[in-house]
């Protein structure tokens, strides 16, 4: 296996950054239609949240969170502002956009694609709209809805027919229908590059192993295997 794919433009060159490591983040990218560069991949889902946002969000910065979503994003907006809409009600959440229109810097609205406790689906298409309106960033973790919704498995943008709109971040777990340990961003390749090298989390931690070349495969049989789906 061939090693220093990216040399030391990459962090993890220090730890290991391996063809296989490649591969995965260009196979994740071309799974949601997004350009080599658009993947970062993290050791567990929980820090592809939690990681992520402590890196992104500042003390400029505001994120508007839908209640129900995972305890990885409350742990990612500790020590930042938080404000938190009623579970799925768009007019709760245009208060809160409006209220804060001119405040911050970067407002970023999370959500999850499809909830984990009752298994119900954001309403994708009036979120993002509302998100364009006032100037918000979309971050939707869909750990639970890729590999499942959506008409070839890429999950609750794919559901609502947005897997186009590439300024929507995404975040996602191997836990679920990929069967393995470890979760990923899909974003702006500017975004993943300052990810790379600010996110701590992901710069002094070890690289995944090559375990993770079963999800490589896994991602490949979403599209080989299509009857798992429902
Ligand atoms: C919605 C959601 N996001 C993130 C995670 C974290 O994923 P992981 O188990 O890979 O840390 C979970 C785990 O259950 C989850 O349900």
């Amino acid at each position: 296996m061939k090693n220093t794919v990216q040399g030391l433009d990459h962090p993890h060159s220090l730890a290991g950054y391996f063809q296989y490591h490649k591969e995965l983040e260009d196979k994740i990218s071309a799974f949601f239609h997004r350009p080599p560069g658009s993947t970062i991949v993290y050791t567990t889902g929980y820090t592809s949240n939690s990681a992520s946002l402590l890196c992104l969000l500042k003390k400029e910065d505001i994120a508007i969170v839908d209640m129900a979503v995972h305890s990885s994003v409350y742990e990612g907006l500790m020590g930042g502002t938080m404000q938190r809409f009623l579970h799925n009600d768009i007019e709760a959440l245009e208060h809160k956009l409006a209220i804060n229109k001119d405040s911050y810097r970067t407002k970023m609205v999370i959500i999850d694609g499809v909830y984990s406790q009752d298994g119900d689906i954001a309403k994708l298409k009036e979120i993002l709209e509302l998100c364009r309106h006032y100037g918000a960033v979309l971050l939707v973790d869909d750990a639970h809805g890729i590999g499942v919704i959506g008409k070839t498995g890429r999950g609750a943008l794919e559901y609502f027919d947005l897997l186009s709109q590439k300024d929507v971040i995404i975040t996602g777990t191997f836990s679920k229908t990929f069967a393995n340990v470890g979760g990923y961003l899909v974003a702006d390749p500017q975004l993943i590059s300052y990810l790379l090298f600010q996110s701590r989390q992901y710069a002094f931690s070890a690289a995944a192993t090559p375990a993770i070349c079963g999800v490589t495969r896994a991602i490949e049989l979403v599209d080989e295997e299509p009857q798992w789906q429902i």
